[in-house]
């Protein structure tokens, strides 16, 4: 039979309750049927397919993502700018991901299962686990971490929350999507080593632990081919590998050669091509060009998808709003981050300023007090259900009616027309005699979006200067941040003693950070992501966002605290950092290795206690280093981590295990996971620069040994264990002194034989080389 003659088989319609049979169901498809299948029916659905007036095939609905559920009913754009369902908007990854808590993660997963669920969506478009190469990059609030272990951790949690309400995620953006400017055409250029051991592994984890339904190409190239056609991504390393047994989805509007992208794994087009990549796949194939088995292999995983979500789909089920909002406050709280909380003077002496002791003399300043900015723009735009704003959960706290200055606008908060100098002058006299003044500032929207970059870190020029006169009336200033990356403190940090960041909290972020000021909920956010001090420090500097059409990732794997560590650069806040209202005294830590090789463990155990008069949540963080490995590793990375909530005096054993991968780099030239055995560095602390201990370990791994080739050199090859033993008799009978060996040791074995210089010819070094390899 000829393709073209292909006919459907008689396939009777699903009848209601009957299993959905994906074989039986994709025998029975022509070629245009199942090329149909690879492309979407419109903005947010998969195309049906009907026989003799039933549906043979559903359709179903996806749509985003991540941090609540974008559900268009009658608009439909990618952008954030139509309508769509009240649903809860829980914080951005930037604040969810500062909680460091993967329990809360899982809990916030279920909660947005079960509203994707409720609203009859198969599939919510998150989490993002992009990393955030540069503090720049204008989508930073839609994901997690600096540090690719974090951002693996928590966006697994949430995966598996999520999907345990029986719908599906999209883990994107698949890969190296680490900015938004050019983001349709820019090829991120990074050597292999750096991808696999900073922007691959929390897909990897999130995928081998987790298994999302779907996994969302990138708009980018990597390494030049577009990511939605990329064969060495999507098929090498995530079905290979990785074992990935779900569906690739492109991002919307990513699909550049739809027949290239089916042959290199690409299974779902979105959003419709209008029937246009269809009918090229259908000619494809025809032609001979396509394999009719990858339009098969394609259209099964769109029906494994279909067939994934009908029990969901037939049994929505509802949610609770209340709880819902309520667990959103508890996240933003818990992912808000104390950065600085310093004695100052008060009547008893001296005490920092927060917890606030009474809320009845404080004075708020700031209109994002009242307009709060909770979520960032794009794609992830959530209607909310609710939205709390800092200044009226204040008022309801202190039970009367809190003094307020806008003192700035915001384009998107209310009409005010009063001269700069106005609501300055106004801010300054509702600070002067306050107790204790809340200013807050962060990031208008306009700032930080999807879409495009940032090109500096800074706050607007007038809410610095607001705060300087606000600061010169009243010293007792705590600076509420708001936004959804790293902003510069460095230039007015001094003026004020406290200082802590909610992000962008989500609906409840507003009432979240009253929470922490007040002490209701200690705070126990940690950093995700190093706070700089310039932009000029930070790690893309130079490389970032790149030009005619490539990016240069030229600081490889120095990302993020990697970066400011290795080069020993200041920073205004370190990676890990967040403090609470007590304090943790860390001892007893030990390691304890087992094993070796690929079953190689490092158990490390610390002591953890409490000292201080409230409880409160410490972040328990190991870091490795590998100072003696034959390649340069970065100084110190997070391996591990664990949150534990402590009682005052209370003291617990934290236990943490690594595993001989934690241990491993990507070796360049073997193209694979090494663990090179020696000494390592253990490091366990409360930041990446505050280790309480660090501690040695010895852990049996291979002698890594690099195949000998004729341009090997001298060094390389007394280096080698077989070589090593040819050469030295030669090199002791030849005239080279230690001087000229010196010379030699970078020289290649081929141009020593040339030269005579070692008493091996071409002849010799040819069996010299075959004998090292055997
Ligand atoms: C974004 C994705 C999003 C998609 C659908 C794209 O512009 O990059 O993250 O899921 O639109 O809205």
């Amino acid at each position: 039979m000829t393709l073209d003659q292909t006919a459907p088989a008689p396939t009777p319609a699903i009848a209601p309750g009957a299993p959905f049979d994906v074989e039986h169901v994709l025998a029975s498809l022509t070629l245009e049927e199942k090329a149909s299948l690879l492309s979407g029916l419109d903005f947010w659905h998969t195309q049906p397919i009907e026989r003799d007036g039933s549906t043979l095939v559903p359709s179903v609905m996806v749509t985003d993502g991540p941090h609540g559920l974008r559900k268009q009913d009658e608009s439909a754009d990618h952008l954030g700018l139509g309508g769509s369902v009240p649903a809860t908007c829980f914080p951005t990854a930037a604040a969810l991901g500062s909680s460091w808590d993967v329990d809360l993660l899982r809990r916030v997963g279920e909660a947005l299962g079960r509203e994707t669920r409720a609203n009859d969506v198969a599939v919510l478009l998150g989490p993002g686990v992009n990393i955030k190469r540069s503090p720049l990059c204008g989508r930073n609030f839609e994901y997690f971490s600096e540090d690719p272990v974090v951002a693996g951790d928590l966006g697994a949690a949430l995966v598996e929350g999520i999907q345990s309400q029986g719908v599906g995620t999209s883990l994107k953006h698949f890969a190296a999507n680490n900015q938004e400017a050019d983001r349709m055409r820019v090829s991120a250029d990074v050597d292999e080593r750096t991808l696999r051991e900073i922007y691959l592994p929390a897909f990897e984890r999130v995928v081998t632990t987790a298994q999302p339904w779907t996994v969302m190409c990138a708009y980018n190239k990597v390494n030049g081919a577009y990511a939605s056609q990329h064969d060495w991504l999507l098929t090498t390393v995530l079905r290979d590998e990785w074992g990935f047994d779900g569906l690739v989805v492109s991002d919307w509007g990513a699909v550049r050669d739809r027949v290239a992208g089916v042959a290199a794994g690409l299974d779902l087009e979105m959003p419709s091509s209008g029937g246009r990549t269809d009918a090229e796949v259908v000619a494809a194939v025809r032609a001979g060009e396509l394999d009719e088995a990858l339009v098969d292999a394609g259209a099964r995983r769109v029906l494994r998808l279909v067939a994934r979500s009908l029990p969901a789909a037939e049994a929505p089920g509802s949610f609770d709003v209340e709880d819902h909002h309520a667990l959103a406050r508890e996240a933003a709280a818990a992912g808000t981050v104390l950065l600085k909380n310093e004695p100052v003077g008060t009547a008893s002496g001296r005490a920092p300023l927060l917890p606030l002791a009474d809320v009845s003399d404080v004075a708020v300043v700031g209109e994002l007090a009242r307009t709060p900015r909770y979520q960032g723009a794009g794609s992830s735009q959530v209607n909310p259900t609710r939205l709390d704003d800092a200044l009226t959960t204040l008022r309801e706290a202190a039970g009367a009616d809190v003094p307020f200055a806008p003192g700035y606008t915001l384009a998107e908060g209310p009409d005010d027309d009063r001269p700069v100098e106005t609501l300055v002058a106004e801010a300054v006299e509702t600070a002067r005699g306050a107790g204790t003044v809340l200013v807050f500032l962060g990031l208008p929207a306009a700032y930080e979006s999807e879409g495009y970059d940032r090109d500096h870190l800074d706050l607007p020029a007038d809410q610095v200067a607001l705060l300087a006169a606000v600061a010169a009336v009243n010293p007792r200033v705590v600076v509420v941040l708001a936004g959804g990356s790293a902003i510069s403190v460095a230039g007015w940090q001094d003026a004020v003693p406290a200082l802590l960041t909610g992000w962008l909290g989500g609906q409840a972020g507003g009432s979240a950070v009253v929470d922490v000021l007040t002490g209701a909920v200690a705070p126990s956010g940690r950093l995700t992501e190093t706070l700089p001090l310039r932009l000029e420090d930070t790690p893309a500097y130079g490389n970032f966002p790149g030009e005619l059409g490539h990016v240069r990732y030229g600081e490889g794997l120095l990302v993020g605290y990697r970066w400011y560590d290795a080069r020993k650069v200041d920073v205004a806040y370190p990676f890990g950092h967040g403090l609470t209202y007590t304090t943790f005294a860390y001892d007893e830590a030990a390691a304890e290795v087992t094993g070796a090789g690929a079953s190689a463990r490092v158990r490390v155990a610390v002591r953890v206690t409490n000292t201080g008069a409230v409880a409160g949540a410490e972040v328990v963080q190991v870091y490795v280093g590998d100072p003696q490995a034959q390649v340069q590793r970065p100084e110190r990375e997070l391996k591990a981590f664990a949150k534990v909530v402590l009682q005052p005096a209370e003291s617990r054993v934290v236990t943490l295990d690594l595993d001989s991968r934690d241990l491993s780099y990507w070796h360049p030239v073997l193209r694979r996971w090494v663990l090179e055995g020696g000494e390592f560095r253990v490091g366990v602390g409360a930041s990446s620069r505050d280790l309480r201990a660090e501690l040695a370990v010895d852990v049996t791994g291979e002698d890594v040994t690099l195949p000998l080739h004729e341009l090997s050199t001298l060094g390389e090859a007394l280096a080698h264990p077989v070589a090593a033993a040819a050469i030295r008799p030669a090199l002791e009978a030849s005239p080279i002194d230690p001087t000229m060996l010196a010379m030699a040791t970078d020289m290649p074995l081929a141009v020593i034989a040339d030269f005579g210089l070692a008493g091996f010819d071409r002849a010799a070094l040819a069996q010299l080389v075959a004998a090292a390899n055997a």
